[in-house]
Formats: structure tokens, sequence, C-alpha cells
């Protein structure tokens, strides 16, 4: 089990965009299962490799506490339904804030799983919302870029000093 830092708001590293995986090593397997024990510590239910500083097309949800982590590379979204939802999000790089953000009530995704086998799938509701949330930061996007005016609010009930 390996906890890794997680990069926040402002680090540079958040904003560039992650490259494709053409093959998948032991070192992957080594990052994405210190990115489980990651996001799991920390009590997140999506992460992005960049996250924890590298820039590789990676990305795991967890969109039920109850169920295992789903790991997705090279993922795209192919399609997005024309319907929205407006729900409220935050990320482990910008602790402590949420904020509302308006998202497609559906897609569909294509991306490779860990045995570099090809899947393609719908997702929808909190589930579309985190893959959506997640596909940003492989292009160095951050909710807090989509927000809606206004709603972006520290969640924290102690005031930092
Ligand atoms: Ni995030």
């Amino acid at each position: 089990m390996s906890i890794r830092n997680v990069r926040q708001s402002g680090d540079e590293i958040l904003r560039k965009k992650s490259k494709e995986i053409t093959e998948f090593t032991p070192r992957l397997k080594v990052l994405i299962s210190d990115m489980k024990d990651t996001m799991n510590k920390l009590g997140g239910v999506g992460l992005a490799a960049v996250q924890v500083g590298v820039l590789k097309r990676i990305i795991i949800c967890k969109p039920n506490e109850n169920e295992s982590e789903v790991v997705l590379i090279n993922p795209e979204i192919i399609s997005k339904s024309e319907e929205t939802l407006e729900d409220k999000e935050g990320c482990l790089s910008v602790d402590g804030y949420i904020g509302t953000v308006i998202r497609p009530k559906s897609i569909v995704v294509r991306a490779k799983d860990e045995n570099m086998n090809d899947m393609e799938f719908d997702a929808e509701d909190f589930f579309a919302r985190i893959i959506c949330h997640e596909v940003d930061h492989l292009d160095g996007i951050l909710y807090t870029d989509k927000v809606v005016p206004g709603t972006l609010v520290n969640d924290n009930e102690e005031v930092d000093n």
C-alpha cells in the first residue's frame, strides 16, 4: 500500500495534457494500485494520474462505495446527451471546496482496460459526472474552470488560519 502526494490547484502539472498509453507496463500497474490506495485513503470518488504527478491518460472512478474501482486507460467520451444535470462537485486537487457544475446526464465512453482491451460503455448520472471530471483532468481542465458562477464555496467547517 502506497499513498502518493496529491498535487494541488496552482501546481502547473495539473494544467498539462496527459499522454496516451501505448503499452501496459509493470510500472503502470504499481501506479494504478497506488492511485486506488490514495483515492480511498482520501475518500475520493475519482482520480486521474496527473493528480499524483504522472502525465499519463489513466483515470480511476468509484461511483459506488461498495464496488471496486473502475480503471480506464486512454478514456474518451465519444458522445454526450443533450440533457444535462447540475450537481455539486469537489476535487482532491482543490482541497476543501465544492461547486456546482453542469454535466451531460449520460455519455458513451471508449477506453482500454488494464489488459489493454478495448471497451465501450454507457454511463449515467453520478458515474458520468465522475468520468467527465476525470477526463477533463487529462486535458488540464479543473472543475473550477466550469463551475456555475458564484457556487464555489469552502466546504471546511473550520476556517484556515
Ligand atoms: Ni478532480
